[in-house]
């Protein structure tokens, strides 16, 4: 069976290809001949990582899923979450981002955060969830080289490093992302598809 993951990111594809057992093909949206950016105007992530997944299985009818993360902090009632990758501005990178975070956090004891990764599948027309998250804190500086995003400035809970000091490896066996894509991959190795 042929399974879309609607990303334009091939590194994504193949990674979640790899874990899967079944008789499952992944399609990217570049390799089904879609170029275009899906609006993400959702107000959560479960809602982009739906109105992605939808929108593909609307236009193509081919079982779709589609991914959408974010950084949750307490101390600013879950932002920047939905808004994590454009939380300083539209055109902002990660360094902008990072430091309008950090200037928010400034007066902030409470440093409690998570980041949270969900997926949507639409499978024969059915909608499911999965879900993947990890604790930490946000860090008074960025600590660290590695990663991306808010890599430097998150400390998951139970290390004394942040994610932009872990070794990749690691970070990928302990991330939001992982924990979600493994309880899909699990859903999808189950389905009797051959
Ligand atoms: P996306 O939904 O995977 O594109 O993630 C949205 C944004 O969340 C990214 O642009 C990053 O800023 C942030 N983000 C997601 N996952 C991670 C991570 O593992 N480390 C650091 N930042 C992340």
């Amino acid at each position: 069976m042929e399974l879309v993951f609607a990303t334009h990111n091939l590194n994504k594809v193949i990674e979640v290809q790899d874990m899967l057992t079944s008789g499952i093909q992944l399609i990217g949206l570049d390799q089904l001949g879609f170029n275009e950016d899906i609006a993400e105007n959702g107000l959560d992530l479960k809602s982009n990582a739906q109105i992605k997944a939808t929108h593909i299985y609307g236009l193509f009818g081919k079982n779709c899923f589609a991914d959408d993360t974010g950084l949750e902090v307490d101390a600013l009632n879950g932002l920047p979450g939905v808004y994590s990758a454009r939380f300083a501005g539209e055109q902002k990178s990660d360094t902008d981002n990072i430091k309008f975070l950090l200037e928010k956090m400034k007066s902030k004891s409470n440093r409690r955060a998570q980041f949270r990764a969900v997926i949507c599948l639409v499978y024969k027309g059915d909608t499911i969830f999965f879900e993947g998250a990890i604790e930490g804190e946000i860090t008074h500086e960025p600590i660290g080289n590695d990663g991306f995003g808010y890599d430097s400035v998150f400390k998951p809970k139970g290390f004394d490093i942040t994610f932009a000091q872990m070794d990749s490896y690691l970070k990928n066996q302990i991330s939001h992302r992982y924990i979600a894509f493994k309880k899909l991959v699990t859903y999808l190795n189950g389905l009797k598809v051959i």
